[in-house]
């Protein structure tokens, strides 16, 4: 009898630390270095469009110096014997680079810039690449629109949290990964899980999680908890 299982995975920021890549809200985090409702919020997306254009410039800037880490690499390894779906707050591409297949991702994409006027719709998407990632502040979209990051601001809608919801309810394991879960609706996936199933939580930091939930705690870094994972994915 196979134990092919459904594991559904909600990342953070600390998924992406091992890869360089600084989290939000560790000391020296990104919401430290800028004021995060300047540069990640509707608001300040139109009180300033050219700050935000130029923090994302640069954030694109960063990630084509990072590689996946280990626990990228492991948590795409399970595809081999289970089905593996990643939900993951972040807006780089590396579950993707790592062989991750079924990434949702909740906070848009940091590849990706859109229309200003109308963002879901994919006629006005534009992927960038490591030789065209910088966006000129003031480029049109096809549609005339300002273009802008294909990101979730703060104040804006979740547009995946139904799907996303929808597969953790499916889920036989759920695996949390580096995020405080601080930032709804993101935050409240833990709810849509099945009464009873195995929740791992990889962090090495204490993280509050709702009450009443089989929730156990891998005070680790991404890379070594998702070696722990495998380990007792080999047993379940
Ligand atoms: N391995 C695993 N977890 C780690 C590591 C590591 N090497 N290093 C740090 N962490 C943990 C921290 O202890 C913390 O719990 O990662 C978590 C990062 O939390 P945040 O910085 O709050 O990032 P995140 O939870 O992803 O933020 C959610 O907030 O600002 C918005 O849109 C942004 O998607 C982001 C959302």
């Amino acid at each position: 009898m196979s134990n092919r299982k459904k594991i559904v995975f909600l990342t953070g920021a600390g998924m992406s630390a091992e890869s360089g890549i600084s989290t939000f809200r560790d000391a020296g985090g990104l919401w430290e270095q800028y004021p995060v409702m300047q540069v990640a919020s509707h608001t300040g997306w139109l009180q300033d469009p050219d700050l935000v254009t130029r923090f994302y410039n640069e954030r694109r800037r960063q990630l084509f110096t990072t590689q996946p880490c280990g626990g990228h690499k492991l948590v795409a390894s399970l595809e081999q014997d289970h089905e593996v779906v990643v939900i993951t707050q972040n807006v780089d591409d590396l579950h993707e680079r790592a062989g991750s297949t079924n990434v949702i991702h909740l906070h848009g994409e940091l590849l990706k810039v859109c229309s200003s006027r109308d963002v879901e719709n994919p006629r006005y998407w534009q992927t960038l690449t490591p030789d065209n990632y910088e966006v000129v502040p003031g480029t049109l979209a096809a549609d005339g629109s300002l273009l802008r990051p294909y990101i979730v601001f703060f104040e804006e809608a979740v547009p995946m949290i139904a799907p996303a919801a929808e597969q953790v309810g499916k889920a036989d394991v759920f695996v949390i990964i580096g995020t405080s879960l601080n930032v709804y609706p993101a935050a409240g996936l833990i709810n849509y899980t099945r009464s009873g199933i195995p929740i791992y939580l990889i962090d090495p930091k204490d993280v509050s999680v709702p009450y009443g939930f089989n929730v156990t705690h891998i005070k680790a870094g991404a890379t070594e908890g998702m070696k722990q994972i495998v380990e007792k994915l080999r047993r379940i």
